[in-house]
C-alpha cells in the first residue's frame, strides 16, 4: 500500500473549524504535515497548538484581514507548500425572492476570500520559486444549477473559472491548481440547507435527506473524510501530472 507522507510540508487550510475543512485538517495532520488553519469559529488571533497545528480566527469576507493573515503566515511559517480553500457559506432562496446582500455575502467568502488567499499563496510560491499545490473546495453546484441556490451556484462557478486561469498561468512554475467538487456531504451546512430548503419546498428535512440519498448512484451521502481523501491525493506527488481539474466527489451524482 502506498501511504501519502507529507512530513515537512506546510499546509494552509481555510474553514478548518468544522465539516469538510475539519476532516481535511485531521487527514493532513495524519499525513505528517504542519497545518495552519483559519476559521471564523476559532477563538484566537494566532494560536500554535502543539508543534504541527496553528489556528487563527479570521473572517474571510474581509480582504484586508485575509491579506494580514497571509503576511503573518509568511513571517512565521514561511512559504506554504499547499493551500486548501475550504471555508464557504450558502443561503437559500429562489432568485426572484433573493436579497442582493445575501448574494454579496456569499461571493465575499466563497469567491473573493478564496481569490485573495489563492493570489497570496501563488505569489509567495512564485517569488520563492517553490512548486506547490492549491486546492479549491468548489462543489457540484459549480457545474450544475440547483433550485434556491442562485448565489451559491454562481459563486462556485466563479471558483472553477479562477482555478482554470490560475492553472494555466502557474503551470510552468510547477504550481498546480485544482478544484474538488463535493456532492452531498453530511455537515452543519447540509443539515441547515435541508431545513431551509424544506421550508421553501414544503418538505421535511427527513424527506429531503431521503431524496438526497436516492439521487446518489453509490447509495449514500458523503462524509467529510470522503472529500479529504481526494484533497490529500491532489496535494501529493501522486497527482503531479494534474492541474486545472475539477474533480467530482459525488458518489456518481455528477459525471461531467
Ligand atoms: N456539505 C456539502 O454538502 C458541500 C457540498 C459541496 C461543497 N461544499 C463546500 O465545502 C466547504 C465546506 O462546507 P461544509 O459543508 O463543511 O460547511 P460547514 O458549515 O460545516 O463548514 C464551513 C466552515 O467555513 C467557516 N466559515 C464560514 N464563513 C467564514 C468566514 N467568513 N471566514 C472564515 N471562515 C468561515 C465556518 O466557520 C465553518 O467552519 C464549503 O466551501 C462548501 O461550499 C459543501
Amino acid at each position: 500500500m502506498i501511504a501519502i507522507d507529507l512530513t515537512g510540508q506546510t499546509v494552509v487550510v481555510t474553514g478548518g473549524g468544522s465539516g469538510i475543512g475539519a476532516g481535511i485538517v485531521e487527514l493532513f495532520l495524519e499525513s505528517g504535515a504542519r497545518v495552519i488553519s483559519a476559521d471564523l469559529r476559532y477563538s484566537d488571533d494566532y494560536a500554535p497548538d502543539g508543534e504541527r497545528f496553528a489556528a487563527t480566527r479570521l473572517d474571510l469576507s474581509s480582504s484586508q484581514d485575509v491579506e494580514r493573515w497571509f503576511d503573518l503566515i509568511l513571517e512565521r511559517e514561511g512559504v506554504p507548500d499547499v493551500l486548501v480553500n475550504c471555508a464557504g457559506i450558502s443561503t437559500m432562496d429562489y432568485v426572484i425572492d433573493s436579497r442582493t446582500e445575501d448574494w454579496e455575502k456569499v461571493f465575499a467568502i466563497n469567491s473573493t476570500g478564496l481569490y485573495v488567499a489563492s493570489k497570496r499563496a501563488a505569489r509567495a510560491m512564485t517569488e520563492a520559486q517553490k512548486p506547490g499545490s492549491i486546492i479549491q473546495i468548489a462543489s457540484q453546484a459549480g457545474k450544475n444549477g440547483y433550485r434556491a441556490m442562485g448565489g451559491y451556484c454562481a459563486s462556485k462557478h466563479a471558483v472553477l473559472g479562477l482555478t482554470k486561469v490560475m492553472a494555466v498561468e502557474l503551470a510552468a512554475l510547477g504550481i498546480r491548481v485544482n478544484a474538488v467538487c463535493p456532492g452531498i456531504v453530511e455537515t452543519a451546512m447540509k443539515h441547515r440547507e435541508r431545513i431551509e430548503g424544506g421550508l421553501i419546498r414544503g418538505m421535511t428535512a427527513e424527506e429531503i435527506y431521503a431524496e438526497d440519498c436516492s439521487q446518489v448512484p453509490l447509495g449514500r451521502t458523503a462524509q467529510p473524510r470522503d472529500v479529504a481523501n481526494v484533497v490529500l491525493f491532489l496535494a501529493s506527488p501522486l497527482a503531479s501530472y494534474m492541474t486545472g481539474q475539477a474533480i467530482n466527489v459525488t458518489g456518481g451524482m455528477t459525471m461531467h
